[in-house]
């Protein structure tokens, strides 16, 4: 499975990205109304460092306006993917996009049939928002479940990317289920590298090493 960090935030991507681990980014016009950067200039530093899918947000609602945005964030770098929202004219501008040639990411999906009619225009990826169905007290990964089922029922070449994750069980159970891509926020991600007993472990082999040197000295 893939791994993507949610965020606009330029320092938690320079510190996670050498790692190895991460496959790209997405960003919302909510994670980047938090960074004081001007948003193009951002999202091109983010490419440049993350070399990999990054996704990025139209703000227009009529899909004229999509469309319109969608080149012009699609022309910042090659590794933009155009974010557009589940919407009728988002459906409309998710089609005009592809047959430019441009990667589209539909976002706010939250059924399994808007995730069936953005893969039927052509969508490369749609991104469930498990978190926010969590939230409703409705289960968040049936969704992903649902989607996965239909998606290899008729080839679909989308890609499911599990978005709104909130803590790293979403992770486990996303990856259990076959998703392509996860994207977290950061916290998460560093969540996923801490357990106690490995720090309990390394701490034990470290001190039983050392005092074997002493010994040995004496
Ligand atoms: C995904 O692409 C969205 O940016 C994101 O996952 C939304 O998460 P939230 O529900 O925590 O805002």
């Amino acid at each position: 499975m893939k791994l993507f960090i949610d965020t606009g935030n330029l320092r938690e991507i320079e510190s996670l990205v050498p790692l190895g681990i991460i496959d790209g980014i997405t960003t919302n016009p909510s994670l980047l109304a938090k960074e004081s950067a001007d948003p193009h200039a951002l999202l091109k530093q983010i490419c440049t460092t993350v070399r990999g899918p990054v996704s990025a947000e139209v703000v227009a609602t009529d899909a004229d306006g999509m469309v319109r945005e969608g080149k012009e964030l699609a022309g910042i770098d090659p590794y933009i993917v155009v974010k557009v929202p589940f919407t009728r004219d988002g459906v409309k501008a998710c089609r005009r996009l592809v047959d430019e040639g441009i990667r589209v990411n539909v976002t706010l999906v939250f059924s399994p049939n808007q995730a069936l009619m953005a893969a039927k225009v052509g969508a490369s990826y749609v991104s469930p928002f498990v978190g926010r169905l969590d939230d409703i007290s409705t289960a968040g990964m049936d969704l992903v479940k649902h989607i996965i089922e239909i998606f290899d029922n008729y080839e679909f070449p989308t890609e499911v990317l599990v978005a709104s994750v909130r803590h790293p069980i979403h992770v486990v159970e996303a990856a259990r289920l076959g998703a392509d891509i996860c994207t977290c926020p950061a916290a998460v991600i560093e969540a996923m590298f801490k357990h106690p007993l490995t720090d309990i472990g390394l701490e034990k082999f470290l001190k039983d090493w050392e005092k074997a040197r002493q010994a040995a000295k004496v």
